[in-house]
């Protein structure tokens, strides 16, 4: 067995386990994430497909300045709290213009890719001489546990990306139910949402010309070999991705082009895989400003603002959260 004493690694090992013996067979999107994925990932934002990342640009390049009223309740300084940062081009945009107005507040990325997050410090500190960053690696749900004990500051949490869309069924409320309990009555959190709009478009962005969602998806399979001593030939599985119009949810899976086993060293099974048979990757939900509202509704949330880009492909909202009277 390899690594068989971190726990990290038999948290990883579990969930192949559980997802391979399950039927249909499937494999988590949040271990896609490794150096080389977040390395694919940020290929992926470049893609003239993938529209998210430029539209989410638009939005932060011409409404910064609204943006950072919106936040600023008062002048106090703030905590500007980036979950899952990647390579926080982005945020970058934010972070220029605010600093330009002068508001005082310090940033803090959170990955769980340590590569991304020295990337990120070097190009931050680099660009932007006065500011404070402070990384931290982890996985979300345990760093927002802590988060409150990180700084008693005011916190506005940033969550970008259409990174919600990746949560299967129920748990995008159930996350931010839990963020919501992690934060103060003046906290705000800013949300990236992926609008559903015309399905081609929305498929072209997962089935990339250039084939590196392909890679992107494969890749944990990669992974799976190297960290749990498996023998996944790669070029025996192909990318399929799908965009389901009345689920709004785009899907990806790994598709065995032949009857094939496949042993995994580390939890000394062997998983037996039929001609033509998925593996369920990822789901890509999209939604309609009904369902976010709802959404926020269901979590403890107000929606404060919404900021849509010029063809309203995407929504960046703004909620607040509420508390009850005593
Ligand atoms: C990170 N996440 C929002 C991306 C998405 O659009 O679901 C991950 C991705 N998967 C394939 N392409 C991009």
């Amino acid at each position: 067995m390899t690594n068989s004493t971190k726990p990290q690694t038999d948290e990883f090992a579990r969930d192949v386990l559980e997802g391979l013996s399950a039927t249909p067979k499937r494999l988590s999107s949040k271990y896609f994430y490794d150096d080389e994925g977040s390395r694919l990932f940020v290929e992926i934002m470049k893609l003239p497909e993938y529209y998210l990342t430029q539209s989410e640009l638009e939005i932060f390049r011409e409404q910064a300045g609204e943006i950072h009223r919106e936040f600023e309740a008062s002048s106090a300084p703030f905590d500007l709290l980036e979950l899952g940062a990647g390579d926080g081009s982005k945020t970058s945009l934010l972070v220029s213009r605010f600093l330009d107005e002068g508001a005082e507040f310090r940033y803090i990325p959170v990955d769980i890719s340590s590569e991304a997050l020295g990337y990120l410090e070097e190009k931050f500190s680099e660009q932007f001489p006065g500011l404070e960053i402070k990384p931290v690696k982890g996985d979300y749900f345990r760093t927002l546990t802590t988060l409150s004990e990180r700084s008693s500051r005011r916190k506005i949490v940033l969550f970008l990306g259409s990174n919600i869309g990746n949560f299967r069924d129920r748990q995008a409320v159930e996350f931010f139910q839990h963020l919501h309990d992690s934060l103060n009555e003046n906290d705000l959190l800013f949300i990236g949402f992926d609008l559903h709009k015309n399905p081609k478009t929305i498929l072209n962005a997962y089935d990339d010309a250039q084939g590196i969602t392909s890679r992107f998806n494969l890749n944990l399979l990669r992974r799976i070999n190297r960290e749990l001593d498996a023998n996944f030939d790669i070029y025996e599985f192909l990318h399929y991705a799908s965009y389901h119009p009345i689920e709004k949810a785009a899907r990806s899976f790994l598709i065995s082009q032949k009857q094939q086993t496949v042993t995994i060293g580390a939890l000394e099974r062997s998983f037996e895989f039929k001609q033509w048979e998925p593996i369920y990757m990822e789901i890509s939900q999209k939604y309609d400003l009904e369902t976010i509202r709802v959404m926020a509704e269901q979590s403890g949330f107000a929606i404060q603002q919404n900021f849509f880009d010029s063809v309203n492909f995407y929504v960046n909202s703004l909620w607040k959260p509420e508390f009850e009277k005593e």
